[in-house]
């Protein structure tokens, strides 16, 4: 991988790597045996909550022979400091820089999930806390979920693509929509399927509101990767049009970049439902999860034929198999 080994990015994995987590993932997939038994030992630790992360992280170590352990950042820890220069009076009792060096004792690979920072979006979208570990942990860190990327769900998402469109995934027209959410979400798993998609070669068409802009240099980073592999990437306030021919919708609410406020309930028409989707070429849809019924995306969605996000989900797990078997092999533990 690239950036010392670290995985903060989708782009932070070589073509070449990615291949390899794909490829393993789908061997892992159609294997009935469990990987070798190695000594793998990953450990997960938690900013934030999660169902699938944890779930499928913990199963997926489980699977290549390794073992997970899971920690809940001021919790199951003390309360860390995340600036490495401030004067510890106050109620953290340990720095980010001792906890990632203690961690990166004890792990091969140490798994980190911080998307909700309070500062602004030119400080946050750096991934101070993420790098924060990868520059003490001395092991491979790897984001279960930052604040401008989700790349785990990324692998998984692009699993999820191959299964349903074929291995070469080059000139698919995909959306990625945003839908209402009563409050500003985090923009990571947007911004990840925009440039995972866009790195596979599709055409990806981004629809939201005024207001709503992703991230400009990851904008910028999809553009130039899909143009480089035959796809291309282009931004609508118009949803209707978005929708024209597209296979693939992938739906995502998000909110302006750094913001956590209520949404404007006028955007509350943004609801993906079977309507909204008739002018798809037949368009599967996706959705990380969790999701809420019947206000991002309707039941009627999530419950027919269109609906890959439950097969999605379960693809978290393969993904990281892949992944964790594709780093054990790197680490030489295998
Ligand atoms: N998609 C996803 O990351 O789900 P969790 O937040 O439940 O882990």
């Amino acid at each position: 991988m690239r950036e010392g080994s670290h995985l903060i990015s989708p782009s932070d994995l070589s073509d070449a790597d990615r291949a390899a987590v794909i490829e393993a993932a789908r061997r892992i997939k159609a294997s009935t045996r469990p990987a070798d038994p190695s000594i793998l030992r990953v450990g997960a630790l938690y900013f934030n909550p999660s169902l699938r992360t944890r779930a499928s992280f913990e199963q997926a170590a489980a699977l290549v022979g390794g073992r997970c352990q899971t920690l809940n950042a001021g919790a199951d820890t003390w309360v860390l400091e995340l600036d490495p220069d401030a004067v510890m009076d106050g109620g953290a009792a340990e720095n980010v820089v001792e906890a990632a060096r203690v961690l990166g004792q004890l792990f091969h690979v140490l798994g980190v999930r911080s998307f909700r920072g309070d500062g602004p979006w030119a400080v946050e979208r750096t991934e101070p806390v993420l790098r924060r570990f990868a520059e003490h942990a001395g092991v491979p860190v790897v984001s279960l979920e930052g604040t401008t990327h989700h790349p785990c769900q990324g692998l998984a998402d692009l699993l999820t693509l191959h299964e349903a469109f074929g291995d070469d995934l080059t000139g698919l027209p995909v959306t990625l929509t945003w839908a209402w959410h009563p409050r500003a979400l985090p923009a990571a798993v947007p911004h990840t399927f925009l440039l995972q998609s866009a790195l596979a070669g599709c055409d990806v068409t981004v629809a939201h509101p005024e207001g709503f802009d992703l991230d400009g240099d990851i904008v910028a980073e999809a553009t130039a990767a899909a143009s480089s592999r035959g796809g291309s990437v282009r931004v609508t306030h118009d949803r209707h049009e978005a929708m024209a021919g597209r296979r693939l919708v992938y739906v995502k609410s998000w909110g302006p970049l750094g913001a956590s406020g209520p949404t404007d309930p006028a955007l509350r028409s943004w609801l993906i439902d079977e309507d909204s989707l008739k002018g798809t070429d037949d368009g599967k849809v996706m959705h990380c999860l969790p999701v809420r019924r019947n206000v991002v995306l309707a039941g009627e969605v999530l419950d027919g034929p269109r609906a890959l996000v439950t097969r999605q989900a379960g693809n978290r797990l393969w993904a990281q198999a892949g992944l964790l078997d594709h780093l054990s092999t790197t680490l030489a533990l295998s």
